[in-house]
């Protein structure tokens, strides 16, 4: 396997071509089926935009689904013995995202809150403002897991890590890019350095803008990467890898000599 690569194909597909038991940790930031062909759009302090991305429209609840039982169907066969996975979801997403972990045969851990005291208003006034997110945590192995309640406890000012995750959303202008549902780095820190060793190899199906990769980078950690969306690789994460030092491998010539697009 050829590591700390970001490819540029389907997750699905992609753990198809992974060996048995070759991954320590997964990271998953997976569409929360949460856009719509006419997003809302309006005003409160400044432009509120609805989330209109083409790669999370599903149209109804079977086909999201489909699609979460498809990307998840390889989970247990590439993760190690004592591995885990990590799957974020919303309010609505995250139940979903559970029946199909449960039918996976993986075994359920925990869940942690992501509390977002910043996060925008309901316009609408109609209902709560959403300010939460939720991330599942599944091993594979029911008696053996990764916990690093040390190196957690370093992370939380010293004080033992809790299951809500007190973390403002609002990102400093150099941390943010223009992917609409990049995460807060801190939240893909707890989870790598919480559940993988140094040179552990942790798999990203959902790149995004590069956050969890940052945070393999800067803890250690080998990764492999999925994204569907070319430009997202070229114009965001890959130079967001490279201001962290990521040079293809040992190779020093940077952008120029990427091979994220050759086949596994
Ligand atoms: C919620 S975002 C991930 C954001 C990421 N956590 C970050 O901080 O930037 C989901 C990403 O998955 C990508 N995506 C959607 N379906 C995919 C698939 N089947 N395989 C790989 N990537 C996919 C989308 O293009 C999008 O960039």
């Amino acid at each position: 396997m050829d590591l700390n690569k970001i490819y540029n194909v389907d997750c699905g597909q992609y753990m198809k071509s992974l060996p048995d038991a070759c991954i320590n940790l997964v990271v998953a930031d997976p569409p929360y089926g949460v856009s719509r062909e006419n997003a809302f759009s309006g005003y409160s302090r400044g432009i509120i935009r609805g989330l209109d991305e083409a790669w999370d429209i599903f149209g109804n609840e079977e086909t999201y689904l489909g699609f979460t039982r498809e990307w998840l169907s390889q989970v247990k066969r590439i993760l190690v013995e004592h591995g885990s996975i990590f799957v974020w979801g919303n309010y609505r997403s995250i139940f979903q995202v559970q029946k199909c972990l449960e039918e996976t045969g993986l075994h359920y851990k925990g869940l942690v809150v992501w509390v977002k005291r910043d996060a925008p208003p309901n316009v609408t006034c109609r209902g709560y403002a959403a300010s939460t997110e939720y991330v599942l945590w599944y091993c594979k192995s029911k008696k053996g897991w990764v916990f690093n309640h040390d190196d957690l406890k370093k992370l939380n000012n010293g004080k033992q890590m809790r299951d809500f995750w007190d973390i403002q959303r609002t990102m400093t202008k150099r941390e943010h890019t223009r992917h609409r549902t990049q995460k807060k780095y801190e939240t893909a820190e707890r989870i790598v350095v919480g559940h993988s060793r140094k040179n552990d190899i942790v798999y990203i199906p959902f790149a995004g803008s590069g956050t969890e990769i940052v945070a393999c980078i800067r803890n250690r950690r080998n990764w492999l990467a999925t994204e569907t969306d070319k430009q997202y690789i070229d114009e965001i994460i890959l130079p967001r890898i490279c201001q962290e030092g990521w040079n293809n491998g040992g190779e020093t010539d940077g952008l120029e000599n990427r091979r994220y697009n050759e086949p596994v």
